[in-house]
């Protein structure tokens, strides 16, 4: 039996969509698979009602068959489905990584980027990168195509995840379809701003360079109470805040000392309009 965890992601941050996806230090998924002669699939924790056990829909399904790896898999979901924090991208991870290795396969992380995104697939319906590449290789990624580059960096975040769901597919259909070129200059500037800002564990630059005009705002409607939250992390100091990913998670850059305040802060914006939600105080961390 070969066990691995994977961390929840945030995807996009902002100015990089797509492209930018970051490892959260918490919370994370647990895979445990045993060889078989094929493949079932045993989901419990949280949200786990909501997850299909069944190989043909289950995200762990399409990555064990793309390593030819039949197995009992069992998956304790530390991550919410439809959060926004990369949950199936995790899970095909976790998954990609522990097939890998039962049944030897030799493959390296980065090797298994495009596999785990495979799995992933199955549940957003386009391959993208930016939540596996983060679960298996940590730290900051920039996913290109196929390309990935990471940077190691130590940057302390809040990620509020609220009582609401927004599917992936959703969250996709909201996107404009084009760019001016002013909001294209203004994207390019906030994405090598919080490049820049990752590669000196700068929380200020990080922050700055989440803010985008162009996808977020189209998302953030969806989100009830994302204005409120938005502000009630600014004031409480903040350094940027956007969606995570395709939402309803929405995620804060800050210095480490601002950290809890801008938890409770967001949980009570939450609150403003009715919506429980719950804070993780975490920050980039290993896949
Ligand atoms: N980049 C993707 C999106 C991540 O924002 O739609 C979600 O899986």
């Amino acid at each position: 039996m070969v066990t691995v965890r994977a961390p929840a992601t945030s995807a996009n941050l902002g100015s990089g969509f797509d492209v930018f996806g970051a490892a959260l230090d918490r919370p994370a998924d647990v895979v445990r698979v045993e060889k078989a002669d094929r493949t079932t699939i045993d989901v419990t924790g949280y949200g786990s009602e909501f997850i299909p056990e069944d190989p043909a829909d289950n995200t762990v399904g399409a990555v064990a068959e793309a390593l030819d790896a039949p197995a009992h898999i069992r998956i304790d979901k530390g991550i919410r489905p439809s959060s926004g924090l990369g949950s199936s991208g995790a899970s095909a991870a976790a998954a990609a990584v522990a097939l890998n290795e039962l049944y030897d396969r030799g493959l390296s992380r980065k090797e298994l980027v495009p596999i785990a995104g495979k799995g992933e697939a199955t549940v957003s319906g386009e391959v993208h990168l930016d939540n596996v590449a983060p679960a298996l290789l940590g730290g900051f990624t920039v996913a290109t195509g196929r390309d990935v580059t990471t940077v190691d960096a130590d940057i302390p975040l809040v990620a509020c995840l609220p009582e609401i769901a927004i599917s992936t597919r959703d969250a996709r259909d909201v996107v404009p379809a084009g760019a001016t070129m002013e909001q294209l200059v203004y994207t390019v500037g906030r994405a090598a701003t919080l490049t820049t800002g990752m590669c000196r564990d700068d929380p200020r630059l990080v922050g700055k360079g989440m803010h985008d005009r162009l996808v977020t705002p189209a998302r953030a409607d969806l989100i009830s109470g994302y204005d409120e939250v938005r502000e009630a992390a600014l004031d409480a100091g903040a350094t940027g805040v956007t969606v995570s990913g395709a939402g309803p998670g929405v995620i804060a850059a800050c210095y480490p000392e601002d950290r809890r305040s801008i938890a409770a802060a967001m949980v009570d914006g939450f609150g403003e309009v009715g919506v429980d939600s719950r804070a993780y105080q975490t920050k980039i961390g290993r896949g």
